[in-house]
């Protein structure tokens, strides 16, 4: 029974920062998809809306490793993303991202109604600075040695060596990824969302209103209430993301779990003019499919935003699942121990619903579970195969063979027990499936689904219309007998089709192709009928529907996902070696404008000498070929004046003049930085005329 109008669905947005890997499918998008393929086919009006993460650390973090900007970062990551999804059939009404300017104007307004309501608190915390890049930086910026482990490299919010949850205080040796500096505590001011004035609201709506949701989720959210909530901050010190919109907030952004979630509506937005209705209409259904990490922010503290702003609906439901491990071990991007859905795809093309069944067939539902290849082959070869697609196979053969390649009759008068038991098995399974559906229950639909196919092969079995067809000569009314068998075991197909399809949506498709029937036929109300196909209605070869997966195939994968593992072991060495404070965060994009106002000339060094009293500086006299200058530059640490006249230089020309220690400088000469702090000069590798125009 539905007492609502609509549904709205979500996915959790993924982080545009890597590729998606098989935990991201089997924790919420293949059960979100198979949800609102079901939804669809109840000809509900339901609506799938999902995007990238596109702000937040992770992003910044990513661009730092891969030394580009983070525009960069989500352009290239959203794009491979939102292809895996396609690839897969994850069938969204709309994958938008949250750089979109819809989204930047509804995540900005939803903080700016909050603000005016006088809902936020502001307070000003010491947090931790890299004086050396000017930056405050994020917990996941400071990295240093684990207290617990001893883990060199553990980060300030937490320890992926022993999963120890810290804070920057904690470590030992604290110690900035972006230059490798010591942070120092500064001041800064940021804007916190009372979280413990919601706490009473929040029991009564899911500790009494929704003692049905999952075990894990209502176990974590018991949690968190029975802790005693805190006020959380909504802003972050960063130049990524969405500016806070006040006056006195330059550099400030929001934090990326407050404009994230919002992104579920301005997706709706940009989806339909109707947003409003499944957004703020008390009958829509909203269900949010998650994993356990994002529990909180959807139980938790997105609803208490959506409270305190008014006018939204909160969340029916939040079934979140539970992590995937790989072959017994945790999936680490890290680590590079995963499965890369972009990979697989390209491995096993054509095999798209396979792992869609496998992850759903096992998926962590209740607990963490394991992904092993060699379960995914046994899936496939024993289950698909086998089972299924064996008997939808074996069903197409007899009835091209025995039956002209037709649909039979059905002669009622002579229905037999093992018949009639069949027709009730399929009537049956219609309600099994849609009530483990719509408690979320998908392995348990799924379960049913091949365990209709499995009556239908023992059905098979025992009619024998193999055997039946070489009495017919002396009996012709043993044709009856097979023509049952086969009208039965067609009607079964088509049902199987119906019942799949949310799960394995590119089979049923190809399951219609073969009974040469229209899509409407996949209509919900359709399950558990016998009358789907009608009497002489000629159908077209078998398809073999799922291919044998080979040994060879499986230990492949193994191998390839060994081998992964140690060459980012290897990377990480390196890495270690070379720390990340070699390459500073890129700074904010400028115009090509503002960098043509710069004045770049080549030049050589022709005298130098120490400034009195100051240990850093360095009086240089540069010609530029038109004129000579006096630049005071801070480089008398890093080199003897003796020794650089004659060096060719790049010279900032027309920056403007500054007093240092009483002599005036003209401009700057260009040094790099190396990651040990050591300075070198920056010039052309071939000599070019003193003055040259640097462009
Ligand atoms: O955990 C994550 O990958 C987050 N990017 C999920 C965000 S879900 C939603 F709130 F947008
Ligand atoms: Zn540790």
């Amino acid at each position: 029974m539905t007492d609502y109008k609509r549904v709205l669905v979500t996915a959790a947005l993924p982080y545009a920062n890597g590729p998606i890997h098989i935990g991201h499918l089997a924790g919420c998008y293949i059960p979100a998809d198979i949800y609102v393929r079901y939804q669809r086919a109840q000809k509900r009006d339901v609506i799938f809306v999902g995007g990238s993460d596109e702000h937040g650390v992770p992003i910044t973090i990513r661009a730092m490793k891969e030394g580009v900007s983070p525009q960069e970062i989500v352009d290239k990551y959203h794009e491979l993303i939102k292809h895996s999804f396609q690839q897969m059939g994850i069938s969204f009404d709309i994958y938008s991202r949250t750089t979109s300017p819809v989204h930047h104007k509804t995540a900005s307004d939803f903080f700016k109604k909050l603000y005016d309501d006088g809902i936020f608190e502001e307070k000003e915390t010491e947090q931790y600075y890299d004086e050396k890049t000017h930056t405050f930086l994020a917990d996941r910026y400071i990295t240093g040695t684990c207290p617990v482990c001893g883990n060199d490299g553990a980060y300030g919010d937490q320890c992926e060596k022993c999963g120890s949850s810290l804070s920057p205080d904690q470590l030992i040796n604290p110690r900035s990824t972006l230059s490798d500096a010591i942070p120092v505590k500064r001041k800064t001011k940021h804007w916190y969302f009372p979280l413990q004035k919601y706490e009473d609201f929040l029991r009564k709506w899911i500790l009494e209103g929704h003692t049905e949701w999952k075990n894990n989720v209502y176990g974590q959210c018991k949690s968190w209430l029975d802790n005693g909530l805190q006020s959380r901050a909504m802003t972050r010190d960063s130049n990524w993301g969405i500016k806070v919109p006040l006056p006195d907030a330059e550099g400030k952004v929001l934090y990326v779990w407050f404009d994230a979630p919002i992104g579920y509506i301005s997706a709706t937005k940009e989806l339909t003019d109707k947003w409003a209705d499944y957004w703020c209409k008390e009958d829509t259904k909203l269900v949010h499919f998650i994993g356990k990490d994002n529990i909180v922010f959807h139980c938790i503290i997105f609803p208490a935003m959506l409270k305190a702003h008014g006018n939204f609906v909160l969340p029916d439901n939040v079934p979140a699942n539970e992590f995937l491990n790989i072959e017994g071990d945790k999936v680490s991007t890290s680590r590079n121990w995963a499965v890369w859905v972009h990979e697989y795809i390209k491995d096993f093309p054509g095999c798209e619903d396979v792992l869609r069944y496998v992850l759903c067939a096992n998926a962590p539902e209740n607990k963490d579970n394991d992904f092993t290849w060699k379960d995914f082959q046994d899936r496939n070869n024993n289950e698909l195969a086998a089972i299924f697609g064996n008997f939808v196979n074996r069903t197409f053969v007899l009835m091209h063979k025995l039956c002209g390649g037709k649909v039979p009759k059905l002669h009622t008068d002579i229905l037999d027990d093992l018949d009639r038991q069949l027709i009730a098995d399929i009537e049956a399974a219609k309600a099994k499936v849609e009530n483990a559906l719509e408690g979320f229950r998908f392995r348990d639909a799924l379960y049913e689904v091949i365990d209709l196919s499995r009556k239908g092969n023992k059905y098979m079995q025992e009619k024998e219309p193999w055997q039946v067809v070489k009495k017919v000569a002396e009996n012709p009314e043993a044709q009856k007998s097979i023509d049952n068998c086969l009208h039965l075991c067609l009607q079964l197909t088509a049902n199987l089709a119906i019942l799949i399809n949310p799960f394995l949506p590119a089979t049923a498709k190809k399951m219609l192709h073969m009974m040469k029937v229209v899509d409407r036929i996949l209509d919900w109300e359709n399950a558990g009928k016998i009358n789907l196909l009608s009497v002489g209605y000629a159908l077209r070869a078998p398809e073999i529907l799922f291919r044998k997966i080979e040994d060879a195939e499986i230990q492949a994968q193994i191998e390839k996902l060994r081998a992964g593992s140690v060459a980012a072991e290897a990377a990480q060495k390196v890495a270690v070696a070379t720390p990340v404070s070699s390459t500073p965060a890129v700074k904010p994009v400028i115009q090509y404008d503002d960098f043509a106002k710069l004045d770049l000339r080549t030049g050589t060094i022709v005298a130098a000498e120490k400034v009195e009293k100051a240990d850093k500086l360095l009086k240089l006299e540069i010609d530029l070929g038109f004129e000579k200058r006096t630049i005071v530059s801070g480089i008398a640490q890093h080199y003897d004046p003796a020794t650089i006249v004659g060096k060719r230089v790049v010279v900032v020309a027309n920056l403007a003049p500054r007093k240092m220690r009483g002599i005036e400088s003209n401009g700057m000469i260009l040094m790099a930085e190396d990651a040990d702090g050591s300075l070198q000069f920056i010039a052309s590798d071939k000599e070019v005329q003193n003055g040259s125009i640097v462009s």
